[in-house]
């Protein structure tokens, strides 16, 4: 079985990196200069020129991250980046990183966030992703298209919206402060509405994603719920909470924190793929060939009565791998061509997303632009089809 490749991490190596990054991200979870000592958020536009952070204004912790994106060789500069995004990123944060351009994607060009987040923090975000959301694992480990110089790019492009200097303090020492049990009411009277009961399934970011947990130490995940995100839904809760009671949430969400999975099962790359017609004898679909959009309750209908037809998962192969619809190949948005050899043109194409029209939106143009005549996006997308008990699979190998 060639075409099957397991990802391993380990867990040393895991571990390793953890250590790296608490040295570098954690800072203090004290009151600091906000938005009150003249945040600059406001005035910030998209034309206006880039400003890089002084080197000397970042603490010496931060000291070697700091020239590695000032370090710029052509592979790692803010150009290159400029193109990664404008591929990979803009259509979810934004051609401006102002965010929820899709899928609730968080604003990324907001000094209440890049000056708090490391280097590692963030390319640690753009290669293990944030599992069970649409922030796709957009490493090459992970079968994406992101490698080490690539996330370097990007960061340095990150860091042009950037407009005050880094204010990572050192590491915030000693076990954490608060009370997770105090922290729950807290929790859900303020919080829950927004980011879910339990820290996941709620309508913006997920607390309780063990690769956010993983990067994000107290001091992160204190200032930003005491300051919170300039022009987002995050406001800042500094005058309504006291500290003690931040501390409190913060412990709760580190009770929710589980070791992220590293074990994968990536699907096959191109040229190597297999299967790719469902019930390829059946008779064709009843699906208006004209059609953007397919219902997944139209879909499942079809295949029920064993029609055939092609469907792709247009997410990075990382999401593939976490769990797709039974039947379905992985096929990025931002690689058909490459994988199109291999797929028929004579049935009936399906795309589809978790976004739920993002990714898919693009891999149904990219298919058309190819020379597919009947291409249209499974319209709900995957959790949608999750949702009503329809067939999927896939998983981390390990449990
Ligand atoms: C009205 C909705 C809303 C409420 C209420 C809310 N948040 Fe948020 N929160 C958001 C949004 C939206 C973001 C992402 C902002 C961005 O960067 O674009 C966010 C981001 C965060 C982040 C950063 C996560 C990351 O991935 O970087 C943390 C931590 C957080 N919120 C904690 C809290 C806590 C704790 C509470 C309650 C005390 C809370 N939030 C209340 C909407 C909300
Ligand atoms: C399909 C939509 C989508 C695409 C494409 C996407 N993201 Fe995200 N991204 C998200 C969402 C949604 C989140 C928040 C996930 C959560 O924590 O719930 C996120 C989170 C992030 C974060 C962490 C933000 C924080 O507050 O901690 C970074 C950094 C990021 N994305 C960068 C990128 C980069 C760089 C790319 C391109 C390589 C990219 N994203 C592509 C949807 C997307």
């Amino acid at each position: 079985m060639s075409h099957r490749r397991v990802l391993r991490v380990s867990l040393s190596l895991f571990l390793a990196l953890l250590a790296a990054i608490s040295v570098v991200a954690c800072i203090g979870g004290g009151k600091r200069a906000g938005r009150d000592a003249g945040d600059d958020g406001g005035t910030r536009s998209a034309s206006a020129p880039p400003l890089p952070t002084p080197p000397s204004l970042l603490p010496a912790a931060d000291a070697s991250t700091a020239s590695a994106s000032a370090d710029a060789g052509a592979l790692v500069s803010a150009e290159r980046g400029k193109e990664l995004y404008g591929k990979y990123c803009d259509f979810c944060h934004g051609e401006t990183g102002k965010g929820y351009a899709a899928d609730e994607a968080p604003a990324l060009a907001n000094d209440d966030f890049l000056t708090l987040a490391s280097d590692e923090y963030l390319e640690g975000a753009i290669l293990r992703g944030r599992p069970g959301t649409t922030m796709s694992a957009w490493s090459v480990s992970y079968g994406g298209p992101i490698g080490l110089n690539e996330s370097k790019a990007l960061v340095a492009f990150l860091r042009s919206w950037q407009r005050k200097p880094l204010a990572l303090a050192p590491i915030d020492a000693g076990a954490p402060k608060g009370d997770a049990a105090r922290g729950a009411p807290v929790y859900a009277a303020q919080c829950a509405s927004c980011h879910g009961a339990q820290g996941s399934g709620g309508k913006y970011n997920a607390l309780a994603n063990p690769e956010l947990l993983a990067s994000a130490s107290d001091g992160f995940l204190a200032t930003t719920i005491e300051r919170g995100r300039e022009n987002t839904p995050m406001k800042g809760f500094g005058g309504k909470l006291t500290a003690p009671q931040i501390d409190d949430v913060v412990a709760l969400l580190r009770s929710w924190q589980k070791p992220a999975n590293h074990e994968l099962e990536l699907p096959p790359k191109p040229g190597e793929l297999k299967n790719v017609v469902i019930a390829p004898k059946g008779p064709q679909p009843a699906f208006d060939a004209k059609a953007d959009f397919v219902p997944v309750d139209t879909v499942k209908k079809e295949m029920d009565r064993g029609a055939t037809m092609i469907i792709l998962d247009a997410r990075a192969p990382a999401d593939y791998a976490r769990m797709h619809v039974a039947g379905a190949i992985s096929v990025p948005f931002y690689d058909a061509e490459k994988y199109a050899k291999q797929i028929p043109k004579d049935r009936f194409v399906l795309t589809y997303c978790a976004c739920p029209h993002a990714a898919s939106v693009k891999l149904r143009d990219a298919m058309r632009t190819l020379g597919y005549p009947r291409v249209a996006v499974l319209d709900e997308g995957i959790l949608a089809w999750r949702d009503r008990g329809y067939p999927v699979r896939g998983g981390p190998t390990k449990p």
